[in-house]
């Protein structure tokens, strides 16, 4: 299996951003964790970040002829404004799971949707950089 993990604008930022709502761990940590897991499953994993629209979407559509079978994306704020990544994931075949690491619907109103949902196969939220575990684990397994 050959799984893309890509995270959204901000999120280079993790450790030092917000760390009350995001947590104390860097993206480097959170990728390297996920390199680990996914070797010791035999998984092909790349990590993607880019704070751009158009590099995420861009990365999501080069999924399709690289051969990824599963994409676990964290789009952060573009969750909540961006139809080009949701289109973007529809033409995608394979697994999609999103991911936040805090529970968007117990934060502010403009939070609460987020269009990518609508694409994705399952969503993990509010459990912080396990999040991401948990995604991998689940596609693991399935
Ligand atoms: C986030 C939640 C978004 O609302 C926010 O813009 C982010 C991170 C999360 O992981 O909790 O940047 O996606």
């Amino acid at each position: 299996m050959n799984v893309l993990v890509v995270h959204g604008p901000n999120l280079n930022l993790l450790g030092t951003r917000e760390p009350d709502i995001y947590g104390h761990e860097t993206l480097d940590d959170i990728n390297t964790a996920l390199a680990t897991q996914a070797d010791a499953a035999n998984i092909t994993l790349s990590s993607f970040q880019s704070n751009h629209e158009g590099a995420l979407v861009d990365v999501i559509q080069q999924a399709r002829t690289d051969g990824v079978d599963a994409i676990i994306i964290n789009p952060a704020a573009y969750s909540h404004t961006s139809v080009a990544i949701l289109d973007a994931l529809k033409a995608f075949d394979g697994k999609v799971i999103e991911v936040h690491l805090s529970n968007i619907h117990t934060r502010e109103p403009f939070r609460h949707h987020s269009y990518v949902s609508s694409r994705a196969d399952g969503i993990v939220m509010g459990l912080g950089s396990q999040g991401y575990r948990l995604a991998l684990s689940a596609l693991i397994t399935n």
